[in-house]
């Protein structure tokens, strides 16, 4: 007993959790999860695994994606990448929802498993679902010779290393980084990317590592907040485009391991039903980083404000006009906009890590949760 806990304890590094411990290594597996494949300098980005099928890729008139939880979250983003960099059509699907319904998957479509654990139940039986109707099935795995990656025809691994907090944090910047490299490359040969844009995103790509490392220079801040918001039984979570994904992360995070009651939304749902919800005993988490949709971020902070909700918001280094109208600010570096998910999502993990441990709640195993999934 007392050797599996000094074992423990040398594995967690000397953090108190292993999910903060993984939160922190970003910086190192974001850049493991691009090494080899990518060096900006040259203009080179490489996939091994695809390689043979990049050509499909190119072609391919539809991308079913699927995943389950916070893989899920990272399908949603890449519905974004493809669609803007290589512009092909693509859907996210629950696993679940996909493997019993009769879903139309035609020959060569292709379909794209997101599974950290590599042995989810249902997002094994969604590719073999696909396969069985003809399509070529990617896996993104973190855990390498897993069922899922076997049952794929290719695939890129994310090699973000062992994750062992069942609140999944760096296998999921893994994932958004691996497709991004994967929609990068698909639109360099598709060429629907100028030149210019695809040298700018490996250059910034290369960058993450270290502007990720800048956001934890905000880490006593966040713990701060965390502690002024303790004890809140309700958190909403705003972001839109590719930050709306992020907040759906963002407010799974909390519930997983703090146990609070969060909901995340496009920002621009809330006058369909959440603004009924904001008063002054509710906090209300806004991704307002500094791109195309600034300026409607903007107005949805001002109706949360005028119900006296109060706002936490995730804005842009030396963003000057929302600070002064929120209650709380985290700041993040600029980034090309594409890539914001992967700066916005870290003030989120750890504001839900600082507020579970302020909750004294377990945090690496959180109550009725499983790392892995491997029954219905
Ligand atoms: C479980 C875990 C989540 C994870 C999900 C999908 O619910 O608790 O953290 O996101 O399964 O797991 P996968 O291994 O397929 O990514």
């Amino acid at each position: 007993q007392t050797l599996e806990m000094e074992l423990e304890t040398i594995e967690k590094g000397g953090y108190d959790h292993f999910m903060i411990k993984e939160i922190f290594e970003q910086p190192r597996s974001i850049a493991d999860s691009m090494r080899g494949r990518l060096k900006a300098e040259d203009a080179h980005l490489h996939l091994g695994g695809l390689s043979n099928y990049m050509d499909k890729l190119a072609e391919a008139k539809r991308i079913v994606i699927v995943g389950c939880g916070t893989s899920w979250h990272a399908g949603l983003v890449a519905e974004y990448l493809f669609e803007e960099l290589a512009r092909i059509n693509v859907e996210v699907e629950y696993a679940s929802e996909f493997r019993y319904r009769n879903p139309v998957i035609e020959e060569n479509d292709i379909v794209i498993a997101i599974s950290q654990s590599g042995e989810t139940a249902d997002t094994l039986a969604a590719i073999e679902l696909a396969k069985s109707k003809g399509a070529i099935i990617f896996g993104v795995c973190n855990v390498v010779g897993s069922s899922i990656a076997r049952a794929s025809h290719a695939g890129a691994y994310t090699h973000a290393g062992p994750e062992i907090g069942v609140a999944s944090t760096k296998a999921f910047t893994a994932q958004v980084t691996v497709l991004t490299l994967i929609a990068l490359a698909t639109a360099k040969r598709k060429g629907t990317i100028s030149e210019e844009t695809y040298r700018q995103l490996l250059i910034e790509l290369e960058n993450i590592p270290s502007k990720v490392e800048r956001v934890f220079e905000n880490a006593s801040k966040i713990k701060e907040i965390a502690f002024i918001f303790t004890y809140a039984r309700n958190f909403i979570y705003l972001g839109r485009g590719l930050n709306f994904p992020v907040a759906l992360e963002g407010a799974l995070k909390l519930k997983e391991i703090s146990y609070i009651h969060a909901e995340g939304y496009p920002a621009a749902e809330m006058k369909h039903g959440p603004i009924a919800l904001i008063d002054e005993d509710m906090p209300v988490v806004f991704l307002a980083t500094h791109d195309s949709s600034y300026e409607k971020i903007v107005s949805n902070i001002q109706e949360v404000k005028a119900r006296k909700g109060r706002v936490i918001a995730i804005v842009t280094e030396g963003d000057t006009l929302i600070p002064t109208m929120v209650d709380f600010v985290i700041e993040v570096p600029k980034t090309h906009e594409i890539l914001t998910p992967l700066l916005s999502v870290i003030p989120l993990q750890l504001l839900s890590y600082y507020i579970a441990v302020m909750r004294g709640r377990n945090v690496d195993q959180p109550r009725n949760l499983a790392k892995s999934v491997t029954v219905e």
